[in-house]
């Protein structure tokens, strides 16, 4: 069987890499891909982006399912014209990916439906959002309504701050469109993890919990990244908060696209901040798998991911259970110099150690050259994931193998799960 996922990313090559080892593939293409993905036997990189390119690809090629890793081509309506066009794939449609690619419509989801996150006002007015920002003080948080490839969200601890939020956003246009509406909600203090299921439309997979660390640089300080580190499970979602989590959270959002017309299929990403007292409410929903949590979640999972998704694409989630590794899985990304405001690109990259059972790494802004020479070509460049009977071990484990790569001017942060091991 030929399986095509779409992305370029770690989170892609994560996907890619599981699906692999199920005994039915006969190619596992990735469009584009990376240097990581290049080099892997199992993988086949394709270099086609545009959407038609790529459905015509699929019908040529008798791709039987496509898997989509990130927003944008969701957002672009990719779900929407491979159905049309009789094909496989596994996502939310364009209008279901409104849930990530519109805060605004996410945000009047969540009140028209009764499901716990932030207080919040849209504005497309400056002058009514600096008033509105006097009026309820700082910390406040300043999110473009827009897919602004994760710029687009100032938590300002002081007016000053975000009051020149709303100068970038609505008056210096900085973010173009996706800056043109901006939300504007209250600060919610607490810890963040990562709840992502499968959706068939009706029927949720969850699947195992994850946090990431968003800020470059250690004690979580320093600028917003994508994300510099996840790990697998996240000891803060207890049973008792998962179970609340899919009652409050999960099962009202997919009952409730279902009711407005829009079910959703595909992987669903709730970011939560949970509060000292257990509660969790939605930051953001995304409507794709997150990177970095994607990599220690895919080596911690051991059912057959094609036919997981199979199951996906037919309707019957919930015939299926997923089986995962006991052990804690933690990744560490290294990501290049100037990362990320302005990622260097070219440098080369040499001893990644190979993968071992407790030890694998992907590759994300990695490109193999002409002279298959491995280099630089992002902002995140890879994620070594670690496994462990604790996350302590599975830490030591990540270390150990990223202390053997070589890259010129690498950031990466060394507390990954630092708020799981005080726990
Ligand atoms: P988002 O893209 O909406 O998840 O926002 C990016 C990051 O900003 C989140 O991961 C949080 O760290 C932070 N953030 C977003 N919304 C809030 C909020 N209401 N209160 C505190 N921090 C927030
Ligand atoms: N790691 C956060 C995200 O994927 O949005």
């Amino acid at each position: 069987m030929k399986i095509l996922v779409v992305g370029s990313g770690g989170r892609e090559h994560a996907l890619a890499w599981k699906i692999s080892q199920s005994e039915r593939i006969q190619t596992v293409f990735v469009a584009p891909g990376n240097g990581g993905t290049a080099l892997d036997g199992n993988l086949h990189n394709i270099d086609i982006t545009d959407l038609n390119e790529l459905a015509d690809f699929v019908e040529k090629e008798h791709v039987a399912l496509t898997v989509v890793g990130p927003e944008v081509p969701l957002a672009a309506g990719i779900v929407n014209l491979f159905r049309a066009r009789g094909l496989k794939i596994f996502g939310p449609t364009k209008e279901a990916a409104q849930l990530e690619s519109s805060k605004d419509f996410a945000k009047s989801f969540m009140q028209r439906h009764n499901i716990p996150t932030a207080l919040s006002q849209t504005f497309s007015d400056s002058v009514a959002a600096h008033a509105y920002i006097d009026q309820q003080g700082a910390p406040i948080v300043i999110k473009a309504d827009g897919l602004a490839a994760g710029k687009g969200v100032v938590v300002a601890m002081s007016l000053e701050e975000a009051h020149g939020a709303i100068d970038m956003m609505l008056s210096d246009n900085k973010l173009g469109d996706a800056g043109a509406r901006v939300v504007i909600e209250e600060f919610l203090p607490g810890e963040e993890a990562s709840f992502i299921v499968m959706v068939d439309g009706k029927n949720i997979l969850p699947l195992a919990t994850s946090q990431d660390h968003k800020r470059l640089k250690d004690h979580d300080e320093g600028p917003n990244t994508g994300g510099m580190g996840a790990y697998s499970p996240a000891p803060i979602v207890t049973p008792e908060l998962h179970a609340r989590v899919m009652r409050e959270i999960i099962i009202p959002t997919v009952q409730g696209m279902a009711k407005d017309g829009i079910p959703f299929t595909g992987f669903l990403y709730a970011g939560l901040m949970i509060d000292d007292k257990g509660h969790a409410k939605t930051l953001e929903f995304n409507c794709r798998m997150g990177d970095p949590e994607t990599q220690p979640i895919m080596a911690r999972l051991k059912t057959d991911l094609l036919s997981v998704m199979e199951h996906a694409v037919a309707g019957t989630l919930d015939t299926i259970e997923l089986e995962w590794d006991r052990r804690t899985a933690l990744g560490v990304v290294l990501a290049a110099a100037g990362y990320p405001d302005a990622p260097r690109k070219g440098d080369l990259i040499t001893d990644i150690p190979p993968a071992t059972t407790d030890c694998v790494t992907f590759h994300a802004g990695t490109l193999l050259d002409d002279n298959k020479r491995l280099l630089s070509n992002g902002g995140r460049v890879l994620c070594v994931v670690g496994l462990g009977d604790s996350v302590k071990m599975a830490q030591r484990q990540a270390y150990a193998a990223v202390d053997m790569v070589r890259l010129d001017g690498v950031q990466l942060r060394r507390d990954i799960g630092w708020r799981a091991i005080k726990k």
